[in-house]
Order: C-alpha cells, then sequence, then structure tokens
C-alpha cells in the first residue's frame, strides 16, 4: 500500500477535462457486447474498473479492439454470451448489472467475483428479483459474492426495489430484454437513468410513468421494457464524469483565489445533485448546458469559484443524484457556517468502503466536527481543516477525499492506500498538479 502527502494550496486554477464517465462506460461496454455486429465506444475510460468490464465481456465471447482512440467491440448477441468465470476486480457496476443479462440465457453458466471489498458488497438486492422472476442465482450466505448464475427461461415481474438503486433498476432492466412479457421497475426516487438513455439510444422501447417520469423532482417512478429480438450495433459517446470532477469543483470552492473550469462533463439531470446542493450552500457555479450527446446523454461546462458557505440538510430523494458526492458535500461543510445533515443515505455503508464510516472517522482525524449516523452524518462548520492522516479504505473516493482534504488544510493530509484512485480516475494526482501549480 502507498501513502502520498498533500500539501495546503494556495489556489487551484485551470481548465479541467474530466475523465470518461465510468457509469457510462460500463453500460456501453456491456451493451456492446449484448449488441449484433461491431459497436464502437469514443471516449471509454481507461481505468481499472472499467477493463475489468472488458476482460469481462472478452471472456463471455465478445471481441474488444482499440483503433485510432475508439473502442471496437463485436457483440454476441443478446444470446450468444458463453460460459466463463467472472472477474469483477473492484467493480460494483460490473457486479450488479452484468448477471441481469446472463440470468435469463437459455443454458450456461457463469460465477462473479473480485477483490476484498467486492467481497462485501451486498448482491441479494439482485438476487431477490431476479429469482422472482425465474432466475437462477445464487450468493455466498444468500446476499454475499461469488455469485453464480445459471441461465433459466425469465418472466418479467413489477418490481418495486426497496432501495433507490441504478444497479438494481439496469440489472432488471436487461433481464426484461430476454424475459416473457413486460419488466416493470418502481424506484423509490429517480435514479441515474443512463441504461434507459442508451437502451432507446439502440431503439429499444424504454417506458417511464410516476410523479418524476419527466425529471427529477423526487416521488416513485415507473420504468418499463418489452422482451426484444436483438440489438442493432451501437455508437456510444462517453461524457467527462461529474463524479469524477467533482472532486475539483469542491476543491475550489473551498481553496481561496481559486477558479476551475471544468469542460466536457456529463450533466444529465439524475446526477448533478452535488450541484444544486453546492450552490444551496453558496458555492459559486456557474453551469451551461451545451449539448446533446450521442446516446441521449447531457453535456456541458462549468465554473467553480469559492463563495460564502453555510450548512444544508440533504434528504432521501436527494440522495441518489449525489450519491457518490455525498463524502464531498461532508468536506465542504467542514468550510460551512453552521450544521450540516445528510440522511436517508444508508447506502452509503455500502460502497466501496463503509462510507459513513470512512468520512466520520477520516474527516474527523483531520480535525472535522462530524458525527455518524445510522442513515448519514452530521457535520458542523468549524472553520477548516486541521489536517494529519487519512485512510483510503481501498476506497477510491475516500483517496481522492483525501487528497482534496489536504489541499484545503492547515496542515496538510497523508493518504494512505493512494493508489485507489486507480479504479476510476488514475490522472487524478497529475490534474490535481496542474491546477494547484503556483
Ligand atoms: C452506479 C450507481 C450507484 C453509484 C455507483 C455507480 C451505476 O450505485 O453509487 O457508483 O453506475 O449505476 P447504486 O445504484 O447501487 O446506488
Amino acid at each position: 500500500m502507498s501513502s502520498a502527502r498533500f500539501a495546503p494550496a494556495g489556489r487551484l486554477r485551470g481548465v479541467l477535462r474530466p475523465p470518461p464517465d465510468k457509469s457510462v462506460s460500463h453500460r456501453a461496454a456491456i451493451l456492446a457486447a449484448m449488441a449484433e455486429g461491431e459497436s464502437e465506444i469514443e471516449g471509454y475510460l481507461d481505468a481499472a474498473d472499467t477493463r475489468a468490464t472488458l476482460r469481462a465481456i472478452e471472456a463471455l465471447g465478445a471481441a474488444v479492439e482499440a483503433r485510432e482512440g475508439r473502442l471496437r467491440i463485436r457483440g454476441v448477441g443478446l444470446r450468444g454470451p458463453r460460459s466463463a468465470a467472472l472477474d469483477v476486480g473492484n467493480a460494483g457496476t460490473l457486479l450488479r448489472i452484468l448477471p441481469g443479462w446472463l440470468a435469463g440465457q437459455g443454458g450456461g453458466r457463469w460465477t462473479l467475483d473480485g477483490d476484498a471489498s467486492i467481497r462485501r458488497r451486498p448482491v441479494d438486492r439482485i438476487v431477490e428479483p431476479l429469482t422472482l422472476m425465474g432466475g437462477a442465482v445464487s450468493a455466498r450466505d444468500g446476499s454475499l459474492p461469488p455469485l453464480a448464475v445459471e441461465g433459466r427461461p425469465l418472466t418479467g415481474i413489477k418490481y418495486r426495489m426497496p432501495v433507490a438503486s441504478a444497479q438494481v433498476k439496469s440489472c432488471l432492466l436487461l433481464a426484461g430484454l430476454l424475459a416473457a412479457g413486460r419488466t416493470e421497475v418502481v424506484e423509490p426516487a429517480p435514479t441515474r437513468d443512463h441504461t434507459e438513455r442508451m437502451l432507446r439510444s439502440l431503439g429499444v422501447a424504454v417506458g417511464v410513468r410516476g410523479a418524476s417520469a419527466a425529471g427529477v423532482a423526487g416521488g416513485p417512478r415507473t420504468i418499463a421494457v418489452e422482451p426484444a429480438d436483438a440489438l442493432g450495433a451501437a455508437r456510444f459517446w462517453v461524457p467527462g464524469d461529474i463524479s469524477s470532477a467533482a472532486f475539483f469543483i469542491v476543491a475550489a470552492a473551498i481553496v481561496p483565489g481559486s477558479e476551475v473550469r471544468v469542460r466536457g462533463v456529463g450533466l444529465n439531470p439524475t446526477r448533478v445533485g452535488l450541484l444544486g446542493i453546492l450552490t444551496r450552500m453558496g458555492a459559486g457555479l456557474e453551469v451551461a448546458e451545451e449539448r446533446d450527446a450521442p446516446g441521449g446523454e447531457v453535456v456541458g461546462e462549468l465554473v467553480s469559484r469559492p463563495g460564502a458557505l453555510r450548512g444544508t440538510r440533504v434528504t432521501a430523494p436527494e440522495v441518489p443524484l449525489a450519491i457518490d458526492e455525498l463524502p464531498l458535500v461532508a468536506l465542504a461543510a467542514c468550510f460551512a457556517e453552521g450544521e450540516t445533515v445528510v440522511s436517508g443515505a444508508g447506502e452509503l455503508r455500502h460502497k466501496e468502503s463503509d462510507r459513513i464510516a470512512a468520512i466520520a472517522e477520516g474527516l474527523g482525524g483531520l480535525g472535522a466536527d462530524v458525527e455518524a449516523r445510522e442513515d448519514g452524518f452530521a457535520v458542523r462548520g468549524s472553520g477548516g481543516l486541521r489536517g494529519g492522516r487519512l485512510d483510503a479504505r481501498g476506497d477510491h473516493r475516500m483517496a481522492m477525499l483525501g487528497a482534496i482534504a489536504g489541499l484545503a488544510s492547515r496542515e496538510g493530509v497523508e493518504v494512505e492506500g493512494f493508489e485507489a484512485v486507480e479504479v476510476s480516475y488514475p490522472g487524478f494526482a497529475a490534474d490535481l498538479e496542474r491546477l494547484a501549480a503556483r
């Protein structure tokens, strides 16, 4: 395990082109493998998680070739994946989405396993609905990887997700393409909708109903698919990852004198919860949507500058829209006046680490006034952070959080296990070095 030290920065300035979106990259590779013929992906994320997805689809029989900065993937077709033992590495999205495709195959057997962190990530959330559809899917102790899948004929169901999860929704939508009859997934609040957008771009009819059908206003919505015969070859373009850019957006908001311009970043309304939260806190954000990207994603540019921050409340309906950025909300809260409380975010306990514990112990160790709660946390702004040591716990987002905390702290931060950044943002340290240059 390597450690890295992040000294206080004078300010951050410059232009950031964030790495390609991890969620969209995983989905693009999986859908290309499911399609007939040769699909093309422009701007696929080159990081540990998304490399695991390419290895997995190759093991299923897809051919992957990098040519002229693009990936060309020859798919195996909707009913063509061959049996394999799959190593998902650290990739929870791969672990939870891919079985949806495999469960409905007429025959075939697969196992999905990964690293020590993946072996702690619950999969009963997909085992239960896939079993209700007629699937033969089993997990260690009923809830943990390794996951074993035997292909079986599936029947569409209406499934109400107990927690709002885009991974579970996506898994069931893929299963629905191979099931008999309609498959409906009810989400208690809107979650990221990349799968729906990408399926539509492939010509699949995806129905959406409910209070939040047209936006992210909160309230449940129902997403429906019908069985498909085949998916045609696709062209995907991957926008910049707002979840990676988020580290620099928050850094610029808390380090005096900063101005960071983020270009080519995905601004899908189901991903930009952090921007609303920071704006409410008083950060100086300007956001401009530019265009609809191929695949139906929204892309644009934004500028982040410091502001006089005040505490805020984040509750359940907003949580899925900012799920991976909530550790950064905790960091910003250390620099805000008053208290910030995040609730309805028990899901944070099931990420690459228990992020509620990681936030409380990690930021607490740097001098923050932070309290872990069962389903979230409370932070009382204390005029900044002293600094110290933070253990990334094998979690890429905690490693980057520690680095940004260091820049904004009085004494700097030593991040243990910094190499976890390879999972989603291998160029993070180089981007930080460039933007923080004096
Ligand atoms: C993801 C969905 C979220 C998120 C994860 C990526 C996705 O998880 O935390 O990093 O790509 O669908 P859940 O849907 O399980 O909340």
